[in-house]
């Protein structure tokens, strides 16, 4: 049973379209990787997943999926998902016989894990496909650059493992094209390039090439290649102005808890940091830091009641913050649904507009929902 109202809707039809979306850009040829790492950004992995790979129509459906951890993998295979799964994380000290077990196909760049892996494949009796990964830019997972040839000289040594992919990471791919951000991702690409020239030379045929997340998708069409990774394009959010338009999948709701008649010079939330400068209505909504809605919020974001966009006054609680309703002209009572993402008649608070409240990224957002607030 359901007690507290403060909800996280998922549209998966939105989802869906938005996958439609990237595939258009890409064509027949190229194949979709979906990340659904960290819950799918926050929205659920597994019913995000079984929504993506389950459609009527096999271009409907998602070729990969793309998880960071071994155990995000084995979340999506114990939900019956039988889609490849690539951990992007790599495989870890630890990860070998599980990555193995489940058919889950690691990223690869250290020489450790190699090691580990080929021997879990060896005891299983199976051949393990990995994904290779250099690093041109991005300084965080991937064989650095100058050490690319020395790491393959030692890959070869491992005889129970399948180089299905070459990889690597664009560091900014969604800055704007004709900008010294955008000119390093033509940087990154050289770099893929003569990496890859290097791979052939020593006789690997990748079948999957692929460097592109979200904003390379739709920035870099010359970069797609054989498959690209997006995660944020698929919920709803645009990694360029020249996205074609997408729809957001994920709206958060709850319900005003109790309005009070709050005299001027009023104060409101710890520290006082709200004081009325008028007589005014304040509504205390159900929602706070615990729930993933960022204390810095208060004095700053909006949320929509009544269709009215209604200012956050004094700093988030961590169960609860205070909303200014004095200016709602309809009559705002306990019950009344509060939006503090998504749309509410005309009016819709978008991901983006919260994140830059919170001074951050649509990314981090989406991700800080909570497990306290059940995803419907
Ligand atoms: C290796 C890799 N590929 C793809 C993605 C998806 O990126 P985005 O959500 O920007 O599309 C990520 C996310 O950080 C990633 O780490």
């Amino acid at each position: 049973m359901r007690i507290r109202p403060t909800v996280a809707a998922v549209d998966l039809d939105a989802l869906r379209h938005n996958l439609g979306v990237a595939r258009g850009l890409v064509g027949p040829d190229c194949a979709v990787l979906a990340a659904v790492k960290g819950d799918a950004y926050g929205h659920g992995a597994v019913r995000c997943a079984l929504a993506l790979s389950s459609a009527p129509e096999p271009q409907e459906r998602v070729d990969w999926f793309g998880v960071a951890l071994v155990e995000e993998g084995a979340q999506l295979r114990a939900a019956g998902i039988s889609t490849p799964i690539l951990c992007l994380g790599g495989v870890g000290r630890f990860g070998a016989d599980e990555v193995v077990h489940l058919r889950l196909v690691p990223v690869l760049y250290d020489e450790g894990d190699a090691e580990r892996l080929d021997a879990a494949a060896r005891a299983a009796g199976v051949r393990q496909r990995v994904h290779l990964k250099v690093d041109t830019g991005m300084g965080r997972l991937g064989v650095p650059l100058p050490h690319w040839g020395r790491f393959l000289d030692r890959l070869a040594r491992f005889g129970n493992l399948d180089v299905e992919g070459f990889m690597t990471h664009f560091a900014t791919a969604d800055a704007p094209v004709d900008s010294a951000d955008g000119h390093f991702v033509l940087e990154q690409a050289r770099r893929y390039a003569e990496a890859l020239k290097t791979l052939r030379a020593r006789g690997y045929a990748p079948r999957l090439r692929h460097t592109c997340n979200s904003g390379g998708l739709v920035q870099y069409p010359t970069f797609h290649m054989d498959m690209v990774r997006p995660g944020l394009l698929l919920y709803g959010v645009a990694p360029s102005p020249e996205t074609p338009r997408l729809r957001p999948v994920l709206s958060v709701s709850t319900q005003v808890l109790v309005v009070r008649d709050l005299p001027a010079r009023a104060s409101v939330s710890y520290n006082r940091s709200f004081v009325t400068h008028r007589a005014s209505r304040i509504a205390t909504l159900p929602v706070g830091y615990a729930d993933g809605y960022p204390r810095v919020l208060g004095g700053r974001a909006q949320v929509l009641i009544a269709g009215r966009r209604c200012p956050v006054v004094g700093v988030v609680c961590m169960d609860l913050c205070m909303v200014d309703v004095t200016d709602v002209p309809d009559w705002v009572e306990a019950g009344d649904e509060a939006m503090l993402l998504g749309a509410q008649g005309d009016a819709r608070i978008g991901v983006e507009e919260l994140a830059a409240w919170a001074e951050t990224i649509p990314y981090e957002i989406l991700c800080g929902f909570s497990e306290r607030v059940p995803r419907v």
